[in-house]
């Protein structure tokens, strides 16, 4: 593991742990991994102890946590972070405030709370957090955009705003528009009235698919096929050419996608579904210029650990656009905890468009 990695996973608290609170009702359970590897085989349903609440610890129920691609990569260990062993898995979610430390005072029990960073265990049903890694967000909004905001809107809100300067009517193409970050991208671009152009893989159901993202506001959906297609230029008759490209899939998506980049153009890649390395042709550099960037949403939290300011503008602005019904969360299908192998497993087959959710209350 990177050191620096190690140093952000530090916060992150791992049973077993001292007495058990007394406040509550079943024992809290968790996914426990004690070693890496397939998911499905080294996680553990146990029971867990939540530690005494110290001066600035906060007791959380959780609520309901999702499988992310990098929750998976984690627990097998092939993750750019990985958690200290015993970890508990899931590095997303939302709870609710059960009790309080007698030195916190932003956070009362009954507020929702979501991970500040990654690799706090969330796929547990109650735990003792310390404040510092925990973020508060409005207990209004809809459980499951709740437990989805701190990654893929994060991460749709920063490149949508950091690498091109867009303004309303300018477009932006991305692969994989149907992933949770695809969905967050389309609905924060059309409340800024920036066009998308939305790639995603053929599937015997598309037309369900297309009217679906074009119901959160897409405004072209095409498939990896068509990227090559003289047609594409009927795309370009009414919006213009991209000045920012997504690249959340690697390999041939990526090669082809690159080609309706407008000269001087940014693609930020994000993520790499079909495992396959990005191939540039030269002549996208020499005579289009084309800008090649990466981006990682934990390594802008780092970068950003002393501007609480640009972290809460960003949560700001997405609860609004989630208040105002301009945000919804990814299509989901919400579990029970202790069926996770049958989630885990649908978490990573093709064409799923729905993200897997643990609901991790136990009433
Ligand atoms: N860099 C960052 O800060 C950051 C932040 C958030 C997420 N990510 C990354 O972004 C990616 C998506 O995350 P998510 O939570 O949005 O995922 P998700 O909701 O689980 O969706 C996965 C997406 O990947 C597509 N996909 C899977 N295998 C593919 C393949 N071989 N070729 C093309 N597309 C494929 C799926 O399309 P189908 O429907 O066609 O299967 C789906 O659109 C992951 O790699 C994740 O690690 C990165």
């Amino acid at each position: 593991m990177q050191r620096a990695a190690a140093r952000a996973l530090r916060g992150a608290r791992v049973p077993p742990v001292r007495a058990r609170s007394a406040s509550t009702g079943p024992p809290p359970r968790g996914l426990l991994y004690e070693r890496h590897g397939d998911p499905a085989g080294v996680l553990q349903l146990k029971e867990l102890e939540v530690p005494r609440l110290g001066h600035s610890d906060i007791h959380v129920k959780m609520l309901a946590a999702p499988i992310n691609p990098a929750d998976i990569n984690m627990i097998q260990g092939t993750y750019a972070i990985l958690a200290p062993l015993p970890a508990v898995a899931g590095n997303e979610g939302v709870g609710r405030v059960l009790e309080v430390g007698p030195g916190v005072t932003a956070l009362r029990p009954g507020d929702w709370v979501i991970p500040a960073d990654a690799g706090l265990g969330t796929w547990r049903t109650q735990a003792v957090f310390p404040e510092a890694s925990l973020l508060q967000v409005p207990s209004d909004i809809p459980l499951l955009c709740a437990a989805t905001l701190s990654v893929n809107p994060c991460t749709a809100y920063r490149m949508l705003a950091d690498f091109e300067s867009l303004a309303p009517g300018d477009s932006v193409i991305q692969n994989a528009a149907n992933s949770g970050v695809g969905q967050a991208v389309i609905q924060i671009a059309k409340a800024t009235g920036i066009r998308t152009i939305n790639v995603v893989r053929d599937r015997p159901d598309l037309p369900k698919l297309v009217e679906r993202l074009k119901a959160l506001g897409a405004d072209h959906v095409i498939t990896e096929d068509m990227l090559r297609k003289p047609e594409m230029k009927e795309i370009f008759k009414s919006i213009p050419q991209p000045r920012l490209a997504l690249n959340c899939v690697g390999g041939k998506s990526t090669t082809e996608m690159l080609r309706h980049l407008q000269p001087k153009g940014t693609m930020v890649t994000y993520g790499g579904m079909a495992k396959q390395p990005v191939t540039v042709p030269v002549s996208a550099f020499i005579f289009r210029d084309v800008r090649l960037r990466g981006f990682w949403m934990t390594q802008w939290k780092k970068d950003h650990a002393h501007d609480k300011e640009s972290l809460s503008s960003m949560m700001d602005t997405l609860c609004q656009l989630v208040q105002r019904g301009q945000l919804g969360a990814p299509a989901c299908t919400t579990v029970p905890l202790e069926d996770f192998k049958e989630a885990l497993v649908a978490s990573t087959q093709p064409f799923t468009s729905s993200k897997q959710h643990m609901q991790c209350w136990q009433d």
